[in-house]
């Protein structure tokens, strides 16, 4: 690795996160709101609310019923705003009354970004979601109707689901899913279009996505963000990696740099490796000597190469620098 890199890369990650500082000021105290997708000719009479519809479209209104949009007619705060079907199809009088398709909004001829303007209109405030016109998905055309079913799948559950560990209780059928209006559950919606990613993880050394005892958007936020590969990384550092391994965080007296430089993967591949410990390289000294290779001049941007020589009885680095994430006691991280 060239050594520049690691300067470039940390005067990124300040401005990244001046960045993220200027644009949170701004909307931080946004959340969910009501919904602000009233046509300007809002007139209340011509909503007649989702129980008008349920006669017709039964399979739409049982699905809806288990949403969490469905309870929001319920919740104060939402008392005279327009909830339910209407919230995205727009007003049903006429379509009712005159029997008549062309008289209700319908996203037939309408892209994934087109819909999910829709569902912006409501979610767009919240951190989680502020930026997902910034992210990958949304610029190669992928909207929330790809990975959500608006109506929602499913026979009955919406449950909450954790995003740490997956349990017995919340472990989903394969290319099922009966949380958050998932079409399928994650990882089976992510592997859908990303199978490349997939043979990392049956690599002999591997994080188990696919066992189920962790998530894609354990690391990832499906809804962007600033982070390079939308990686969940919410306070500099590596929240994704910390959430799960925070004794690598430290405070350490001694910080060794890449691991708040550069990151976690500066040293480990995340999905998978053929190497233990998901290191980048088979043996630990050719990982560490791909920056430790230089002398180090006082003044020099380069980290220092190793006094010592290279032979069998240095060539396994951690075994005398063991604290190799950072240490509170010494500065060449022997303990
Ligand atoms: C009296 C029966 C009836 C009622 C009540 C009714 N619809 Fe429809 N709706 C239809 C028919 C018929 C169609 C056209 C056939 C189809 O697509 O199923 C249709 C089509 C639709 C479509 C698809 C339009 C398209 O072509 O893409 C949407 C969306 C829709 N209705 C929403 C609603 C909503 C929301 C309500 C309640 C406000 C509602 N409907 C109430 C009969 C009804
Ligand atoms: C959160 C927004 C939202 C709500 C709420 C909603 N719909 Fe839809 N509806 C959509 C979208 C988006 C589509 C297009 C489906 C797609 O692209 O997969 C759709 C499609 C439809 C269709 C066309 C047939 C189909 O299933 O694709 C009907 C009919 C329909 N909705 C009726 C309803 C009724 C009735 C309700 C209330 C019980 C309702 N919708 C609530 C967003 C919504
Ligand atoms: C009228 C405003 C409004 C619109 C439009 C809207 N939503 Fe929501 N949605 C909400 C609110 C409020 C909640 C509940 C609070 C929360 O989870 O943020 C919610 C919850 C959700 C949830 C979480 C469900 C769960 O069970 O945990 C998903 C997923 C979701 N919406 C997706 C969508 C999608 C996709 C669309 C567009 C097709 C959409 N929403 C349109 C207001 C809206
Ligand atoms: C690439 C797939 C993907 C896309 C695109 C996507 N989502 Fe999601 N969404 C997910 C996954 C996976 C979860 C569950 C993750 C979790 O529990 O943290 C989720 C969770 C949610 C939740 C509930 C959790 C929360 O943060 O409150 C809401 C609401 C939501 N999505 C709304 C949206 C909206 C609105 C859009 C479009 C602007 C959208 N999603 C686009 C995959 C996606
Ligand atoms: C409907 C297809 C689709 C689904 C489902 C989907 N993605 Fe994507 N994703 C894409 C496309 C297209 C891109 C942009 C092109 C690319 O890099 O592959 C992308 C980009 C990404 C990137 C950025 C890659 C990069 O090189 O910067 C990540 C990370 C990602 N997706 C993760 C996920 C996760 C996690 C899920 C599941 C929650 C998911 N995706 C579901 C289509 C999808
Ligand atoms: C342990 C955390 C973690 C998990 C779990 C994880 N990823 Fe990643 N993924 C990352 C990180 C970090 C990167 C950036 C890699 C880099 O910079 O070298 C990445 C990169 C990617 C990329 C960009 C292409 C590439 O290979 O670099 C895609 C696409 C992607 N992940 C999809 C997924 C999908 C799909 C899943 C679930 C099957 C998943 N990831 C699970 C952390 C994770
Ligand atoms: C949801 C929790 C979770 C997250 C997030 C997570 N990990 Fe892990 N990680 C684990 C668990 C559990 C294990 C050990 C058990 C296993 O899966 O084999 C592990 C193992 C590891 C190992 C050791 C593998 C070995 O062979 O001993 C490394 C290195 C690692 N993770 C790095 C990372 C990095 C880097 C990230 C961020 C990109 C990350 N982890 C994110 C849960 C997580
Ligand atoms: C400078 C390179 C480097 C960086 C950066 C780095 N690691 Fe490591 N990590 C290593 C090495 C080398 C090992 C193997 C130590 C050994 O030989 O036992 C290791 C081992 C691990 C292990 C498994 C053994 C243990 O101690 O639990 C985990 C988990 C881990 N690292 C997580 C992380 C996380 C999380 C980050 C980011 C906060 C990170 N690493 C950053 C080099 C690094
Ligand atoms: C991504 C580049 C990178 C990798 C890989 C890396 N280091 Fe470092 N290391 C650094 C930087 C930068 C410093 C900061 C000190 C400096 O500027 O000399 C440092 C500092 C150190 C120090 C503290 C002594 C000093 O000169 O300050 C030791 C000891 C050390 N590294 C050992 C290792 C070992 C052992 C490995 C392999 C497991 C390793 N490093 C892998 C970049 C790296
Ligand atoms: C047998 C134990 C041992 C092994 C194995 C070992 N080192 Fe060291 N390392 C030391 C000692 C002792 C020091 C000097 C510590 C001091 O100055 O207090 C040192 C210092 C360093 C320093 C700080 C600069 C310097 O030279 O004083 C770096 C960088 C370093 N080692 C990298 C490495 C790398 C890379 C490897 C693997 C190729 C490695 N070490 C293997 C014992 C070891």
């Amino acid at each position: 690795m060239n050594p520049n890199r690691i300067i470039k890369s940390s005067l990124l990650c300040v401005s990244l996160a001046a960045a993220v500082m200027w644009l949170a000021s701004g909307s931080a105290s946004q959340s969910v709101k009501p919904a602000q997708i009233k046509p300007a000719s809002y007139n209340a009479a011509d909503y007649v609310g989702s129980e008008a519809c349920k006669d017709c479209h039964e399979d739409q209104f049982k699905a809806y019923s288990h949403t969490s949009h469905a309870q929001l007619a319920k919740i104060g705060s939402w008392k005279g705003k327009v909830t339910g079907c209407e919230s995205c199809h727009g007003p049903g009088k006429d379509h009712i009354a005159e029997g008549d398709p062309a008289k209700i909004i319908s996203f037939k001829n309408k892209s994934s970004k087109e819909t999910a303007e829709t569902c912006l209109a409501c979610h767009a405030g919240k951190e989680e979601r502020n930026n997902f016109r910034r992210g990958e998905h949304w610029r190669n055309d992928i909207g929330c109707t790809d990975c959500h079913s608006p109506h929602s799948n499913t026979t009955g559950m919406n449950l909450a689901s954790s995003n740490v560990h997956v349990t017995t209780a919340n472990a989903e059928k394969p290319g099922f899913s009966s949380i958050r209006m998932l079409k399928m559950n994650d990882p089976q919606l992510c592997l859908s279009c990303h199978s490349e990613v997939k043979p990392a993880f049956s690599a002999p050394f591997h994080h188990k996505v696919l066992e189920g005892a962790m998530r894609c958007s354990d690391c990832h936020n499906p809804h962007g963000g600033f982070e390079l590969k939308q990686a969940r990384l919410a306070t500099g550092g590596d929240a994704a990696c910390i959430k799960c391994h925070a004794d690598k965080q430290g405070p350490f007296t001694y910080e060794h740099a890449p691991v708040k430089t550069e990151g976690c993967t500066a040293c480990h591949t995340p999905h998978g490796s053929a190497n233990p410990r998901l290191l980048r390289f088979s043996a630990v000294n050719q990982l560490c000597l791909t920056c430790h290779s230089v002398a180090h001049d006082v003044g020099a941007v380069e980290p220092s190469g190793p006094q010592h020589n290279q032979n069998a009885q240095y060539a396994n680095c951690t075994a005398c620098h063991v604290k190799i994430h950072g240490s509170r006691s010494s500065p060449v991280f022997f303990r």
